[in-house]
């Protein structure tokens, strides 16, 4: 009896062995119930076919045919997605409905297209690398982006890539007293993004109180975790598109409108002007820098005029050549 007994064990612990590898090889699939502790023996074998990696990073880029956007597949970290789109080329494999609204028509058109599937975090940006608004003394949006600190975002929902107040900070648009104001409009002939602030936010967010004071660091470049994007339905972002496909604005206007809302669209307060100080340590790991009321230790300098000479950054302002250490171009 004893050769039959061991006989009728090893059976037993045969069928252990295998009820076991099939509840690994079940546990394996996404979806299927976990066995709880069960799995926790089986972490140590390899995995043949490994989930793909998760989607951690995706820069959106608002470009145009004429820029030349190679810089974000040849500097950026390979993992991170990049979409390109380009808004005035319908055959390109990412455009928008239409060219309108600027920057706004391509982030509007990412979230409601990919809204269920989205990378964790998502980083919203223009096309040119060197752009006189990005917060860096060559005006190097690559060194942006390479300084950034992704756990920051995490901790944060939304982030503005641009520290420095001038322009946008500590309190750029009043939108119930300058809708009033007409005497801007009169000598302009035209409205500006200030006048048309107040009746465009009651439109995109009916039933928000509108804000006394709107104010954030210019130029429409920032990060956004799913999550924060999550808050609100897709319905919300749908709304926001079909405005800008209806408004009667122009790109000006209305882009610049949308750049002053971002902040509040992603549930900040309407005031988001972080010390400087603190920002650049936070966002760009630039810490312990003394500012001033407009600038940090040469950080960022408003530059004389918006278009960068041709040639920057190895040629400067007066056509003298330029030292520049940042990354290769
Ligand atoms: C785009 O820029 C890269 C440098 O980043 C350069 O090598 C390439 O020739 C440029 N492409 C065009 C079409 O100008
Ligand atoms: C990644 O980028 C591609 C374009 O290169 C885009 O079609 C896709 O939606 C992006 N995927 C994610 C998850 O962001
Ligand atoms: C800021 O100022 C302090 C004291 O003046 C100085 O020790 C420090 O080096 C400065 N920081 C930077 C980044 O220049």
């Amino acid at each position: 009896m004893v050769p039959a007994r061991s006989g009728l064990g090893r059976i037993v612990v045969a069928c252990a062995v295998l009820v076991c590898f099939s509840w690994f090889i079940y546990s394996l699939y996404p979806g299927y119930p976990s066995f709880g502790p069960a799995s926790e023996a089986v972490v140590q074998i390899p995995l043949q076919h490994p989930r793909p990696p998760p989607r951690e990073v995706d820069v959106v880029v608002a470009s145009t045919k004429s820029d030349n956007t190679t810089w974000f597949h040849r500097h950026l970290p390979p993992q991170w997605n990049k979409s390109i789109y380009v808004v005035n080329d319908p055959k390109a494999s990412l455009t928008v409905p239409q060219n309108k609204g600027r920057e706004a028509m391509v982030y509007l058109t990412h979230i409601v297209n990919n809204y269920h599937d989205l990378s964790d975090n998502l980083i919203f940006f223009h096309a040119s690398r060197f752009a006189w608004h990005n917060d860096d003394p060559d005006y190097d949006g690559l060194a942006t982006l390479q300084n950034f600190q992704l756990p920051y975002l995490r901790q944060m929902g939304y982030v503005n890539l641009r520290c420095v107040w001038v322009i946008g900070c500590p309190a750029e648009i009043r939108p119930i007293e300058d809708a009033a104001s007409t005497e801007k409009l009169e000598s302009r002939g035209m409205p500006s993004a200030k006048e048309v602030y107040k009746q465009s936010f009651e439109e995109l967010l009916p039933g928000h109180p509108v804000p006394e004071v709107v104010a954030v660091s210019c130029c429409s470049q920032f990060a956004v975790t799913k999550e924060a994007i999550h808050r609100r339905p897709r319905k919300d972002y749908m709304h926001f598109l079909q405005w800008l496909l209806n408004t009667p604005l122009e790109d000006a206007l209305s882009g610049r409108v949308f750049e002053f809302a971002w902040h509040i669209i992603f549930d900040q307060e309407a005031v988001h002007c972080p010390s400087a100080e603190d920002c650049y340590c936070k966002v760009f790991g630039h810490c312990g820098l003394n500012c001033t009321e407009n600038e940090c230790d040469g950080r960022y300098t408003l530059p004389p005029v918006a278009t960068l000479p041709g040639g920057w950054p190895k040629v400067g302002w007066e056509k003298e050549p330029r030292p520049f250490s940042g990354p290769p171009l």
